[in-house]
């Protein structure tokens, strides 16, 4: 069995440095390591109007923006069959079937759902497509017998339901599905990275985050009013790393050979960090580093997206190619399903010879 991949967003805004190290620039890596025989990249369009039904504007216009950071962040067409969701209408067909397969109490329990159900203050009126989304997320994963999903750890749910929807179909069924794996972070300032201000998680609703798409002037702005510890004063205050998104975002983004480059006076981060927690090193000179650190990710993505800018058509035209690539997989795996479920009677001319032959008898 060859190994696959799914993953995707939803195009509710541009994408930001939390989907780009939760995420984003693992599957670049995932994709030139030559070692997945097919990688689906799904823009989820259909999930995103589960929450955003009265605003489909949002999530057509942002389709574009979401595509292009795709490219900009170096997926490849050639390698990577980037898609949009509602254009694959098998995965709504089989997310019905599998709706059979999950029950409420289960959908209830899903931490994902219920701490966006509070967020989004739906508690006594969740859309009933909003409270299934794990559910037809087990449908993109499945449709492609995805075995691997790279996403950021709030998806870990999703996988979890996926695989266990996986497993009820099977045993009822007989084998067609594939249990997928999720494939999480390895650096820990990735898992979540927290915003600008220093809230758990960078949310455009929240207004701290850092666009791909953001010019640097705008991330050095961004950077320079970022929240760190508060205690820290003056620049001889003994000051805390922990917590603090300066540190937390070089964590995530510095290599050892910055220092050499930006801050040659200290060998390490372990040594920066250090000096911080003792007094005596100041915000300004740890935001100017991480500054510099961005700018070295952030530029070519930048100067990528320019190019990609230029030719919107030919965005829309992989993507349609894309979604018919897609279409044609979810529709093996659907026939499949509907063998499996018994639901294929044109197909089986035995069961209505049989049939035919069993009234004739009787008659
Ligand atoms: N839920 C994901 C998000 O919020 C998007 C998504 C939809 C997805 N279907 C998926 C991710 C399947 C991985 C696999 O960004």
């Amino acid at each position: 069995m060859g190994k696959i991949i799914l993953t995707g967003d939803r195009p509710t805004g541009k994408l930001h440095l939390g989907h780009y190290v939760g995420s984003l620039k693992r599957r670049v890596e995932l994709q030139n390591s030559g070692e997945y025989d097919e990688i689906y990249i799904m823009i989820a369009d259909a999930q995103a109007l589960t929450d955003n039904a009265d605003n489909p504007d949002k999530v057509r216009n942002n389709i574009i923006e979401v595509a292009l950071d795709y490219l900009s962040c170096g997926l490849d067409p050639a390698k990577s069959n980037i898609f949009i969701q509602s254009q694959v209408p098998e995965l709504t067909e089989l997310a019905f079937y599998y709706m059979n397969l999950v029950t409420v109490s289960r959908l209830q329990r899903n931490p994902t759902v219920k701490s966006e159900i509070q967020m989004r203050n739906f508690e006594a009126s969740i859309p009933v497509g909003f409270f299934t989304y794990p559910i037809s997320q087990a449908s993109d994963i499945t449709a492609f017998k995805a075995t691997t999903v790279p996403v950021g750890e709030d998806q870990k749910p999703m996988i979890e339901q996926t695989v266990e929807i996986v497993r009820r179909f099977n045993s009822v069924y007989g084998e067609v599905l594939v249990e997928p794996e999720v494939l999480l972070p390895q650096n820990t300032a990735c898992l979540r990275l927290p915003g600008t201000d220093g809230k758990a998680k960078m949310s455009k609703s929240l207004g701290n985050c850092i666009y791909l798409s953001d010019s640097a002037e705008e991330v050095r702005k961004k950077v320079m009013g970022m929240f760190t510890d508060p205690n820290h004063l003056k620049v001889s205050d003994p000051g805390k790393v922990e917590g603090n998104c300066v540190f937390t975002y070089l964590d995530a983004f510095s290599k050892p050979e910055h220092f050499a480059k930006y801050l040659p006076e200290y060998a390490s981060l372990d040594e920066l960090k250090e000096h911080y927690r003792c007094g005596g090193l100041g915000d300004v000179k740890c935001k100017k580093l991480l500054i510099a650190v961005l700018e070295e990710e952030l530029a070519p993505i930048r100067a990528r997206r320019r190019e990609f800018e230029q030719n919107i058509e030919g965005v829309y035209e992989m993507l349609r190619k894309g979604s018919q690539v897609a279409q044609a997989k979810a529709a093996r795996t659907l026939m499949e399903v509907k063998d499996a479920m018994r639901i294929n009677y044109f197909q089986d001319k035995e069961l209505i010879a049989r049939q035919a032959e069993a009234y004739r008898e009787c008659k």
